[in-house]
């Protein structure tokens, strides 16, 4: 930033004719500030001297007198879109790896080197809020449409074209009127309006007010013209909250977790999974998703054929228009009856039904048709990897990957070894979780791992709130107050009450059960697959009555057991800190992101505020669904999107 001062500042005494702004590397144009920046804004006058100086550096940049322009490659996020926009024209390169968004909020802090005056400006208010309250990215061609992007060119001709349009100015089209009439709405009185309509997603969003940035976003815009200078009560309490350090915190143990998953080797190029079920169908369905080619064993057909089907669902929604892409992905699933794939796998995966013998007995029959060099890989939830590794033929090693119920939108992946894992092949295992795009959490065998062992004392804490006569939604609403995205019983009826059950049994240490689980389990009562459980479901979602208050301090009350299972999980070296194990379960269970991880939590706010806990997790390690997110570059964000932190758009 500085260069670029100096630079601007030489052409105000000899301007140059034009001036293109691009950058040198294939990847990224550029994806924001330099995020350790923001670790040391601990005071009002720190943050505002970062926020002034972007505001007043692309203000310069905004009113030179030559024509300027962002030709913009790859990544343009946060600062770098700021930047895009302070140019005259800006010109996107139609390729994947092209995206454009404002993502501070999921840092917990706003655009403030004028993405909040600018976009709305140029895009119109509705869209611009809604990119800057999500955190969102869009790709080259949904910039083009939205106005944000003036022009987008294959690469081949990206230079000349912008040579051509700095020179003899842009492309000469007239503005859509609809476009023109959402520019309307960035005028004065309209504005309050659709400031107003802004405040209330914003709201039924973060009722209790987590996260001060998106209601800072829309004040600053609606009020202060998009310049957070002239709104410092709101720089200072947002840029210096707790939320916003947390937020932080969260995107530095993404990229620890990530960090885990760098490919050290060759990549791999084929897979093989046995059991085409719940979770070896939607594995094999992700793989190929990611370009790997993948063979499907089951021993039944049928199962086999509802995977596939699975996939091309899974493929339809992600790809969405670009079928060709779907259709390449769906080639490069195929279903194996016979397993012929297992010779030509770099990795098999097993996630056969979790029977100690059957699994023994498989691995007896695949593991001398294997590669040599290929990983064996167990998606076991339950059983020993020091049980599962006895005796394999040929001296084959056995590594777990751990996935989560659902595949596609659950980022963790937890890697289990044993004493005995060589760290070559944990590396390996965790490579291959990183090129799929998942965060790798390698974590010591030892039941429940991490995720499943502190998620089920946290439910069977909240049954036995039941049992003691509490209402379901009583007890959920506490949790969701404390800003878990789903309550511990939502939870246990997602996940299936039969597994809850059996998940307890063997993390509980031989504790009696709770007794409304045991009626229900008996009732065949399993939660949303059977249509009723702590709640009854209708078309997906539970029915709630209005929960009745729930007594004080019972959110702290059930985050008990969680905490204390989540120290004897670090304690007992499951895994490796306590960093990492808030990490994994932020990132495996949607564990209320605004705190940091529940470890963090508990040695901050925690001590001053168990009287005004929130919260609590919200996915299963076994199988739930975690805060919705928004996985691809312009898929419109859910209620909640906007601080999932394992959203990929988190580059700021
Ligand atoms: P599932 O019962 O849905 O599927 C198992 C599949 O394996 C069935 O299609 C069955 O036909 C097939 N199968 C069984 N024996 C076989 C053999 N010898 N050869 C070929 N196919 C065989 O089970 P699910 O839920 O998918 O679980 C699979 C594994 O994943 C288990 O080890 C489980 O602990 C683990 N897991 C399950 C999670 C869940 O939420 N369901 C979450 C994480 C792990």
């Amino acid at each position: 930033m500085a260069e670029l001062g100096a630079v601007l500042a030489r052409f105000e005494t000899m301007p140059p004719r034009a001036l293109i702004i691009r950058s040198g590397k294939p990847g990224n144009f550029i994806v924001g500030a330099d995020i350790n920046e923001f670790g040391g804004l601990d005071t009002p006058e720190k943050a505002r001297e970062l926020v002034a100086r972007g505001w007043h550096l692309f203000n310069t940049l905004a009113a030179v007198r030559y024509p300027t322009l962002a030709l913009v490659r790859g990544h343009c996020l946060g600062g770098g879109t700021e930047l895009a926009l302070a140019c005259r024209w800006r010109i996107v390169v139609d390729e994947p790896a092209t995206s454009l968004g404002l993502p501070e909020v999921m840092l917990g802090i706003f655009p403030g080197w004028g993405g909040m005056r600018r976009l709305p400006a140029l895009i119109g208010p509705p869209a611009a809020l809604d990119l800057m309250l999500t955190g969102k990215t869009v790709d080259a061609r949904r910039a083009l449409s939205l106005g944000l992007a003036d022009l987008a060119v294959p690469p081949r001709v990206m230079e000349a074209t912008a040579r051509l349009v700095v020179l003899q100015g842009g492309p000469k089209r007239r503005t859509p009127l609809a476009r023109r009439m959402q520019r309307l709405l960035d005028l004065w009185p309209v504005k309050r309006l659709v400031a107003r309509r802004a405040l209330k997603t914003v709201e039924a969003r973060d009722p209790r007010g987590h996260y001060p940035a998106p209601r800072a976003i829309i004040d600053i815009w609606a009020n202060h013209g998009g310049n957070a200078l002239n709104a410092p009560g709101q720089l200072a309490s947002v840029i210096g909250s707790p939320t916003a350090r947390n937020l932080l915190r969260v995107f530095r143990l993404r990229e620890q977790l990530k960090a885990q998953g760098k490919q050290t080797g060759t990549p791999a190029k084929r897979v093989h999974v046995i059991g085409a079920g719940v979770m070896g169908g939607d594995i094999a369905a992700w793989c190929a998703y990611k370009g790997l080619t993948v063979s499907l064993q089951d021993q039944d057909g049928g199962r086999l054929a509802t995977a596939i089907g699975r996939a091309q669902q899974l493929y339809a929604r992600k790809f969405r228009r670009d079928l060709r892409g779907a259709r390449a992905a769906a080639d490069r699933l195929i279903p194996d009856p016979q397993g012929a794939g297992v010779a030509h796998a770099d990795i098999v995966i097993e996630a056969i039904s979790e029977n100690l013998e059957a699994k023994l007995g498989l691995y007896r029959e695949i593991a001398p048709r294997m590669k040599a060099d290929a990983i064996l890989a167990t998606n076991t939830s339950s059983l020993r990897l020091e049980d599962l590794s006895q005796g394999l033929p040929g001296g084959r090693q056995l590594v777990g990957i751990h996935f989560f119920n659902p595949v596609a939108s659950m980022p963790l992946v937890e890697v289990v070894h044993t004493d005995a894992t060589p760290p070559a092949l944990r590396a390996r295992a965790a490579a291959f979780v990183g090129q799929l795009d998942k965060l790798a959490l390698p974590v010591r065998s030892a039941p429940g791992f991490l995720v499943n062992a502190v998620l089920a004392p946290y439910m069977l804490e909240a049954m036995r709130c039941v049992d003691e006569g509490l209402a379901p939604s009583s007890v959920d609403a506490a949790m969701e107050a404390f800003g878990m995205p789903m309550g511990p019983l939502e939870l246990a009826d997602t996940v299936g009450l039969d597994i809850a059950m059996a998940a307890g049994k063997q993390l509980s240490d031989g504790e009696q059960p709770p007794a409304c689980l045991v009626r229900l389990v008996d009732g065949g009562k399993l939660g949303r697959k059977s249509g009723k459980g702590f709640y009854i479901w209708e078309d997906g979602k539970p029915q709630k009555d209005a929960a009745p208050g729930a007594p004080p301090g019972l959110a702290s009350r059930l985050l008990a057991p969680l905490l204390a299972r989540t120290h004897k999980q670090v304690d007992d070296g499951v895994v490796a800190s306590a960093e990492l194990a808030d990490a994994g379960i932020i990132f495996g269970t949607g564990f209320a992101p605004f705190t940091g991880g529940p470890l963090h939590w508990e040695q901050h706010a925690g001590q001053a505020g168990a009287a005004a806990p929130a919260a609590a997790p919200a996915s299963t390690g076994t199988t739930a669904p975690a805060t919705p997110r928004n996985e691809h570059t312009h898929k419109p964000a859910e209620p909640g999107t906007m601080h999932d932190p394992s959203t990929k758009e988190t580059k700021t």
